[in-house]
């Protein structure tokens, strides 16, 4: 199938990198780039250079019967708009996240994808990392007994790139751009329901959005789940910290340092304590001798373009969409609830 990319900005660029080398390794369920289209005449020319065919205008691809798909990656606001025009067109659809604004507008995609009877996948990638799918077998695994606290940080220094990424109309902030996807994550991971968050947001640059947050959220199955977002961090924390009642477990960043320390003895009677600072600890003292063992990360690696596989196939009528409806929809009652809590600096109870 041929699908056509909306928005040729960094996001599309690497798309249609990923697409060329997905069409060279994939030939059950092809998805061929059939070229862009973009408002900036800068992205057009350098598209061109690069060999791709620029589109000169959406109604061009609608009207183009060998293009069976569009992959839309603009600013956040614009995406609906593309929705609902590639859908009337027949194309199946890939949307860049967050999808929209809002659950409500959402919603409404879902539905223009639906009436039209065409496949409209969320580009949730992130369900496809490494570091998460490691994370996710270390408690399917229970390498470190029942886990019932996680802490997910992404942590930048380089503020919010980028024009649109800065203001509210177009989607901005760091709640859609990371947080759509870390709450993804952590939807994926706990099969229970939200019961309370909390959540603040950082202004460190004076934006109009936020440029970072922290958000707890408490499942009713009694797990406490963090998300930490900072654009204004030079030494980060680790990716992931994992508390389970028989250990702790660590990924460190992307590239999967890190490791699991297994608890053998819980209550060490011969501990002995430590100066620390200026004064003495046996609460704080490291764990030594063999109360604890070191293991390594049981490391898991995502089966390549396995996000546009999936697509492709669920397209042909062969697999299910692996991003469900529900879920995108149940991501967005959290960033709402999160924004609402940030807002009023209270605790939301509810059921999510
Ligand atoms: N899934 C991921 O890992 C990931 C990573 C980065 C960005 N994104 C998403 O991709 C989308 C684009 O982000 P980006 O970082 O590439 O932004 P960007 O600013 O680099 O690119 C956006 C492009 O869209 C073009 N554009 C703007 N309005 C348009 C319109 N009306 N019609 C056609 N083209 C238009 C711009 O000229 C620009 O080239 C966003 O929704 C973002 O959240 C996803």
């Amino acid at each position: 199938m041929d699908i056509a990319i909306i928005g040729y900005g960094g996001m599309g660029g690497y798309h249609a990198e990923c697409l060329k080398k997905y069409a060279e390794t994939q030939a059950e369920f092809p998805l061929r780039l059939a070229g862009i289209y973009d408002i900036d005449a800068a992205r057009c020319t350098l598209a061109e250079e690069r060999g791709i065919r620029v589109f000169g205008d959406p109604a061009e691809i609608w009207a183009d019967k060998s293009v069976g798909a569009v992959l839309i990656a603009t600013p956040n606001d614009v995406h609906a708009q593309y929705v609902k025009a590639a859908a009337a067109a027949g194309k199946n659809i890939i949307c860049e996240k967050p999808i929209g604004l809002s659950e409500k507008q959402a919603e409404k995609m879902y539905a223009d994808a639906e009436k039209a009877g065409v496949v409209f996948e969320v580009h949730q990638n992130r369900r496809w990392d490494d570091d998460f799918l490691t994370v996710k077998n270390i408690m399917e695994q229970g390498c470190i007994g029942d886990v019932y606290r996680i802490e997910s940080r992404v942590m930048g220094g380089n503020g919010i790139p980028g024009a649109w990424r800065k203001e509210l109309a177009h989607g901005g902030g760091m709640m859609l751009d990371w947080g759509v996807h870390l709450i993804d994550q952590m939807l994926q991971m706990i099969s229970s329901p939200v019961v309370s968050l909390y959540c603040e947001y950082s202004y460190i640059y004076g934006e109009e959005v936020e440029d970072g947050c922290r958000l707890s959220v408490r499942f009713e199955n009694g797990v406490e789940y963090l998300i930490v977002i900072a654009t204004d961090c030079f030494r980060s924390m680790p990716r992931w910290q994992v508390y389970g009642t028989e250990g702790t477990a660590t990924v460190k960043d992307w590239d999967l340092s890190g490791g699991v320390t297994r608890v053998l003895v819980r209550h060490d009677d011969k501990l002995q304590g430590i100066r620390a600072g200026n004064g003495f600890t046996k609460t704080m003292a490291p764990r030594v001798g063999d109360t604890v063992e070191e293991k390594p990360l049981p490391v898991v690696h995502a089966e390549p373009f396995a996000f546009y596989k999936n697509f492709a196939a669920a397209c042909a009528g062969k697999e299910q969409k692996k991003i469900k409806k529900e879920e995108v929809l149940r991501v967005f009652r959290l960033m709402e609830a999160a924004a609402l809590s940030a807002r009023k600096n209270s605790v939301i109870k509810k059921k999510i």
